[in-house]
């Protein structure tokens, strides 16, 4: 997957906070294997996951002493990352490069948030009064996991034509399916607009919304669009009763994401949260199936996924011996987008022009050592 790397510099979602208790979470992040765990005032550290010691995973771990210990010798690191423990050394020192890396973390309405680059984030999480109030009441529902990139399922949040046919009678009148005008501002990162639209009347199973009406009720929603993966959508019906949904999608890797949403309402406050939440698990269910099935509309010719050592052309890069055990790698003329993996990261992302007749290369790092090349 090439990661842009703006999307590093960004703040996500990563769990929810009442998710990470005593014990490590494992999570990922833009194809980043992370362990989220608390400190015992309380903080959320997310630091990789990997003990650097024989790379195992510390989410498998456990937390000891403001420390989360590694599970197959015991390493501990403190929350900058530091190992500061070795049992098996009776030297009191231990050497400054035996750490893993750290990450950025915040908590905020109730999620965690980590943003992977060093440099500061691109923007910060949005501000949403309402899911900070007492006169509101939070429902957290989800977390929505997809088979998909996290664009698509924003994509499909803020897509009002599709209401009436794959939520009828939840969230649109198939007897009303015209999406009315609307207008897009762009202010900064954050896109503005505002519908008024047919809704759905309540349903039974469901009486989420504040529309009193049960014939022809249309609703006013407000969207902001926050780069890169999360929305603040506000309801109302035109009186004082009003919904905000805060939705963001978490990019766990380029086929996978989890919408987390977080409601508030300042009506129905006694209203048991499980309604919402199944509610939200209807919708979302009936979401995936249709974003999930059209995956392939979106992606491009898979290409190949090459493993070590296939001969490949690269523009500049380091020629090799072809060798008869290694079949060339046949792409018809054309340009082609490429990224090259060493230990399972990024190491480079470049274009590669092929044309008929080009000599083909073995891709080689500096040091000799053969990489892992995708093409896509
Ligand atoms: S692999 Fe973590 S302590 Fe050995
Ligand atoms: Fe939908």
């Amino acid at each position: 997957m090439v990661i842009p790397e703006k999307l590093r510099r960004c703040w996500h979602p990563v769990a929810y906070g009442h998710d990470v208790t005593g014990a490590p979470h494992a999570t990922r992040l833009l194809d980043e294997a992370l362990v989220l765990w608390r400190s015992s005032d309380g903080r959320a550290h997310a630091m990789r996951d990997l003990c650097i010691h024989r790379g195992t995973a510390l989410s498998l771990g456990w937390v000891a002493d403001d420390c989360i210990v590694c599970p197959y010798h015991a390493w501990r690191y403190d929350a900058t990352g530091a190992c500061v423990r070795i049992p098996q050394s009776t030297h009191t020192t231990i050497p400054v490069k035996a750490r893993t890396p750290v990450y950025r973390c915040q908590e905020r309405y109730g999620l965690i948030w980590v943003c992977l680059a060093e440099a500061d984030p691109a923007y910060a999480v949005p501000e949403v009064p309402e899911l900070e109030s007492e006169t509101w009441k939070v429902v957290k529902t989800g977390p929505f996991a997809w088979a998909t990139d996290a664009s698509r399922q924003v994509e499909n949040f803020t897509d009002f034509g599709h209401f009436p046919w794959v939520h009828p009678g939840l969230l649109g009148d198939p007897e009303r399916p015209v999406v009315p005008d609307h207008h897009v501002e762009t202010r900064g990162h954050v896109l503005h607009y505002q519908v008024v639209r047919p809704e759905a009347a309540n349903s039974d199973d469901f009486p989420v919304f504040a529309n009193d009406q049960t014939e022809r009720p249309v609703r006013r929603s407000r969207y902001e669009l926050h780069l890169p993966y999360t929305i603040a959508l506000r309801l109302g019906w035109g009186g004082d009763k009003g919904m905000v949904y805060f939705f963001a999608s978490q990019p766990v890797d380029e086929d996978h994401c989890a919408g987390y949403v977080t409601i508030a309402r300042n009506y129905d406050r006694e209203q048991p949260a499980s309604v919402l939440q199944d509610f939200e698990d209807t919708i979302f269910n009936q979401d995936r199936v249709v974003v999930e099935a059209s995956e392939h509309f979106f992606k491009e010719p898979k290409g190949q996924e090459l493993i070590s050592g296939r001969p490949i052309k690269i523009p500049g890069g380091a020629g090799g011996p072809q060798s008869p055990d290694r079949p060339m790698l046949e792409l018809p003329p054309g340009k082609y987008q490429y990224s090259v993996r060493l230990a399972g990261r990024n190491a480079r992302n470049d274009t590669v022009e092929v044309t008929a007749g080009d000599a083909w290369g073995l891709m080689s790092a500096p040091s000799g050592e053969v990489l892992a090349l995708q093409i896509y």
